[in-house]
């Protein structure tokens, strides 16, 4: 207790014990002033709330009666009596979301110049709560002065690479206002995917909405109007504006998918189930193309109240529009230097239609290229190079750069987040660039991209890193280790809270669960390891091409497995399911578990070696921890079987993914020996490399023998790519060779 009084008195907010009740007060985001009074309030069913008597105020009195209710049990009375819970309209608290907060033993009061400061002091109002359930609830005495130091704190949802349910966003609503985030950004077109129906334009969504998997399944899903209108309300109950994004012109290719006139080229293109950036972008040269967008754009304008439309603009390569007759006769009809001038004059283009209907664009920081209007906003994600040019050509900004959720846990931990400081840089030029023009920085968002999060995952990655950017926003202040330390208390005080809310949160630095197998030491089998983020995280798996579910056969941190087939693995905590299935396919050979050398070692920036031999096959992520890779050398390696042994054929996979400079060897040899120096060629081939495509493959070279042949020893060269086009950026330089798994039959 005295410790306690002591830390109150020295002024660390982690604990606040007041004289009479000792209360533990732990809010996120903390408030700007906040001064621990003596007793609670003690709310029970009768007490009522006082409100203003506009609708708003209604709404945000139904919402606190609810969420008190949910919480704590207590129905709260109708009438209202001294000694409840007022709101109040206060015009003397400065600021378009303050609030001012008071629970003495007397009552609770509310005060906000505008309904958005109330709702958020009824949001701090409810983190006072108890979380059990009660007769009654004792609120500690307190009072607080609140209001954010950024006006925008966003989150943005890919909703194109993977599809998230209504029930999913609503859920996600609630959290983010829980902790005072005010903008959901709905990325709602993606080159995999149109999540929104145009009633003018159906294909959009019959076939746009949907893509055909590797494996033949069908893909996909979109919001209709009504449910895009039911999450614009959702939101706005809870203080949340919705910012929609139509991607343009790039990362658009499941419209031109669904119109391929709307495409320089004109021909057919299917929805991509691969990710990357895509040289098919919207025609700028094709008048149709504006009529498109602008239909598209006066649909959505009706469906989102926003001021602001965002239109991507991000990640634009201009090869179609180089070869475009009807895009090169724009350029040189409007004096154009070049093709980025023609990103200009389309963004510039759009951003006239937006502001005729007093829309404001926001846009991805590569609109600056080429000239950007200064009264776009831009959203930094490249840095602060980006922020400066921004700054200095009078735009307004929002930072995101350094929140991309979709970062593995351990590459952006919750530290990392809350010690970013968006006020200042590292580079000097860029530091005193955006100090000096601080006002143009609206705030910040993070971005949850989806090509590796999906409904199940996603909770994972959003919490509980919101929780430091929703601080971090909110209080701008100290970003070093003691405000990060007093954070952490209060963030694992939101623990429980997240708990009852069901949220699949992960840990703060490290992943929630790497899977990886090795072969046992008998080679007549392999172990199956977790390594797990959270010591109660459960793996539940199958052998037998099921999903697990929560009464699957569990492990924790590894099993083995006797049998060749496919395993499917699945964490869960808390009853909660954490990701989709993991599923390896484990395949018995020759090869298996035995050793293998290298005339040069694979890059240690990839797997080791030894993944080709484990009898685990790896799938087109080349992340996927099954990959060994060589950069700017050959693959040279020897299999030693132990023994003279008869085999009839051999077989190894490469990856081909332009777009990351991973190309198909140039020609690879498979030979033979007995002894190790006297080698036996059995196979050559020469795989075709398509530097065109961006699409990535796996493609196995395989080689069977109609006779068996005897042999200890096989060797694979696989030699790289070296002379390239030079349409090929930066020619024969960092070319990455991807193999895995050989077999030997
Ligand atoms: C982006 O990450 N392409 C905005
Ligand atoms: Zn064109």
């Amino acid at each position: 207790m005295l410790k306690s009084l002591l830390a109150c008195c020295l002024g660390a907010s982690v604990l606040i014990t007041s004289f009479c009740a000792s209360a533990e007060i732990s809010i996120i985001p903390e408030p700007q002033h906040i001064e621990a009074g003596q007793g609670s309030y003690q709310l029970d069913a009768s007490t009522g709330i006082d409100a203003p008597g506009d609708a708003r105020a209604r709404e945000i009195v139904s919402f606190l009666r609810d969420a008190i209710r949910d919480q704590t049990g207590i129905r709260l009375s109708e009438s209202v009596h001294a000694h409840g819970i007022a709101l109040a309209i206060d015009p003397s608290v400065k600021g378009d979301e303050a609030y001012r907060l008071s629970v003495t033993p007397r009552g609770v009061i509310i005060q906000a110049s505008t309904d958005k400061g109330l709702f958020w002091g009824v949001q701090t109002l409810r983190q006072l709560l108890p979380l059990e359930h009660g007769a009654s609830a004792a609120i500690p005495a307190v009072q607080i002065e609140d209001a954010p130091a950024f006006a925008y704190r966003g989150f943005m949802l890919d909703v194109g690479r993977h599809f998230y349910p209504v029930s999913f966003i609503k859920k996600q609503l609630n959290l983010l206002s829980y902790y005072k985030i005010n903008t959901f950004h709905w990325h709602l077109t993606e080159d995999q995917g149109w999540r929104l129906q145009i009633n003018r334009y159906p294909k959009l969504t019959s076939v746009g909405a949907w893509r055909t998997e590797a494996d033949g399944s069908r893909y996909g899903g979109f919001y209709t109007q009504a449910d895009a209108r039911d999450i614009v309300e959702y939101a706005r109950q809870r203080n949340i504006a919705v910012i929609p994004e139509i991607e343009m012109p790039g990362h658009s290719v499941a419209a031109l998918s669904s119109y391929p006139e709307l495409s320089c080229t004109k021909q057919p293109l299917p929805v991509p189930t691969t990710w990357g950036v895509f040289k098919d972008i919207d025609c700028v040269g094709d008048k149709g193309t504006f009529t498109f967008l602008q239909n598209v754009l006066d649909e959505v304008m009706t469906l989102f109240p926003s001021p602001y439309v965002h239109i991507g603009g991000d990640e634009t390569p201009k090869d179609r529009w180089k070869d475009c007759l009807s895009c090169q006769a724009l350029m040189h009809d409007q004096g154009l230097k070049d093709e980025e001038g023609l990103q200009s004059y389309f963004i510039k283009h759009i951003q006239g239609y937006l502001t005729s209907k007093d829309k404001t664009l926001i846009g991805w920081d590569e609109i600056l290229e080429g000239g950007a209007d200064k009264n776009a906003i831009i959203e930094i994600w490249r840095g602060d190079d980006e922020a400066r040019k921004a700054l200095e050509n009078g735009n307004r900004i929002i930072i995101a750069g350094p929140f991309y959720i979709d970062a593995p846990l351990d590459k952006l931990t919750v530290r990392d987040i809350y010690r970013t400081d968006i006020t200042h840089s590292t580079t000097p030029e860029d530091d005193s660039v955006i100090t000096a023009h601080r006002a143009q920085i609206l705030g910040a968002e993070a971005p949850l991209w989806s090509e590796r999060a999906n409904p199940f995952n996603a909770e994972s990655k959003m919490y509980p890193r919101l929780l430091a950017f929703a601080e971090n926003l909110w209080r701008s202040n100290a970003h070093d280790d003691t405000a990060y330390a007093d954070f952490q208390q209060r963030l694992h005080a939101q623990y429980p809270w997240l708990d009852a809310q069901q949220v699949a949160y992960g840990p703060e630095d490290r992943p929630v669960v790497n899977y990886s197998v090795t072969v046992n030491a008998s080679r007549d089998g392999w172990q199956l390891h977790a390594k797990r983020g959270f010591d109660d995280l459960q793996n539940r798996y199958t052998t037998d091409g099921t999903e697990p579910t929560e009464h699957s056969p569990t492990f924790d941190d590894s099993v083995d497995l006797k049998q060749a087939g496919t395993v499917n693995i699945m964490p869960f905590r808390k009853g909660l399911r954490y990701d989709n299935a993991t599923s390896i396919t484990l395949t018995d050979n020759l090869a298996l578990g035995q050793s293998i050398t290298f005339a040069q070692p694979p890059s240690s920036s990839y797997a080791p070696g030894s993944v080709l031999l484990d009898g685990v096959i790896g799938n087109v992520d080349f992340h996927d921890g099954r990959w060994a890779a060589w950069l700017d050398s050959n693959l040279d390696a020897t299999v030693d079987l132990q023994r003279d042994t008869t085999l009839h054929g051999i077989s190894i996979g490469f990856l081909s993914a332009p777009e990351s400079r991973i190309l198909l060897p140039k020609q690879v040899v498979f030979s033979v020996s007995s002894d190790g120096k006297h080698w036996t060629q059995l196979y050559t081939d020469a795989p075709t490399v398509d530097l065109s495509s961006s699409l990535q493959r796996v493609q196995r070279i395989i080689f069977t023998s109609t006779k068996p042949i005897v042999a200890r020893y096989v060797r694979i060269a696989a030699d790289r790519n070296q002379s390239l086009p030079t349409a090929f950026p930066r020619g024969a330089t960092d070319i990455w060779l991807f193999a895995d798994e050989i077999l030997i039959q």
